[in-house]
């Protein structure tokens, strides 16, 4: 049976095994930020040999090309809806990509957004190390501004040279190229090489290790306002919003927790529930699917600190 065109990235073993996933062994090739697919379909029918990886952060745009991909028939792409910061990180092996398409990336025009870009040095280098030696970065965008800061970002990486070559006539075909072609914007194509050699390869973050968790005995704090919590943890914040009861529940609480990291923002819910046999357990709740990152971790253990801060709670094992 055909396997899904749409990935469960999260629910997967990182880094992905590609070669199961398709099924074969063949080039492997991610685009970023694909839109409507329209060029992801376009080139994985041109090119049945390789395979075909896309990441989107916009659910609108991964159903839009899920309809696509399965209308054209296209059996070498898988989907993702992941943000190519983490994802890239996350679910390729080192050396595992032959190329990376970046095709019209939201340009963050303004000085102040530049952080926003994707195209910034720690993207090359990360990239270098997921590219084989001499892999490519394709970047085509309608901003000049955009471009020629990814040039700056990709020689302070000291990873990545430019290469001149012309863009495939299917990359300014892309929905946004049409778009700025039809205001007369000039449209712009850049290729870097990337060699990773000798660039400390950052591993996967934690993930399918065992659910983190605390527990604590004694009595629930009182009913007193709840004051949002900042707390900083060695790799980022950990931030807990509120605190909640179900209707009609007592012995559940749940916390609305932001956690904060340079790579990835993650929402979720931690809850405090008394078991059987009497102690409160504080773990995650499956709700959003969180990635068990460093300081997701660290959020059962600020959850656990202000329940103990209560006075009428205490800590017997914490296990995160
Ligand atoms: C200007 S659109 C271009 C879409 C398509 N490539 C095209 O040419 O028609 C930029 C796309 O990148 C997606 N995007 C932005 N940041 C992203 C990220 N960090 N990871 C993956 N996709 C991202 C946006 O949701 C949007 O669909």
């Amino acid at each position: 049976m055909a396997r899904p065109i749409l990935l469960p990235w999260r629910r997967v073993a990182h880094p992905v095994d590609w070669v199961t996933e398709f099924d074969r062994e063949a080039p492997l090739h991610l685009e970023i930020g694909f839109g409507d697919g329209r060029y992801t379909a376009a080139r994985a029918l041109a090119a049945p040999n390789d395979d075909h990886v896309g990441l989107e952060v916009s659910g609108t745009s991964v159903l839009r090309a899920l309809r696509r991909l399965r209308r054209e028939g296209v059996g070498n792409v898988r989907i993702l809806k992941a943000p190519a910061e983490i994802a890239v990180r996350q679910l390729f092996a080192p050396a595992s990509l032959v190329s990376i398409t970046v095709n019209f990336p939201d340009p963050w025009p303004k000085e102040r957004h530049a952080r926003h870009r994707l195209l910034r040095v720690p993207f090359f280098r990360l990239a270098s190390t997921r590219l084989v030696p001499g892999g490519e970065i394709r970047l085509a965008s309608d901003h000049l501004d955009y471009v020629e800061f990814a040039r700056e970002e990709a020689a302070r990486s000291g990873v990545a040279a430019r290469v001149g070559r012309a863009a495939p006539p299917e990359v300014f075909e892309t929905k946004y190229a049409l778009k700025w072609r039809a205001q007369g914007k000039p449209l712009h194509y850049q290729v870097f090489a990337l060699d990773g050699t000798g660039v400390p390869v950052p591993e996967p973050l934690g993930r399918h290790v065992t659910m983190p968790h605390a527990l604590l005995d004694g009595g629930w704090p009182s009913d007193a306002p709840f004051a949002k919590l900042v707390v900083a943890a060695p790799e980022g914040h950990v931030i807990v919003h509120e605190a909640a009861r179900a209707v009609g529940e007592t012995d559940r609480w749940w916390f609305r927790v932001t956690v904060d990291e340079p790579e990835l923002v993650q929402q979720l819910l931690v809850v405090a529930q008394r078991r059987a046999g009497g102690e409160v357990i504080v773990r995650l709740e499956s709700f959003g699917d969180p990635l068990i990152t460093p300081t997701v971790r660290a959020a059962i253990g600020v959850v656990t600190d202000w329940l103990e801060s209560s006075g009428r709670m205490r800590a017997t094992a914490r296990n995160y």
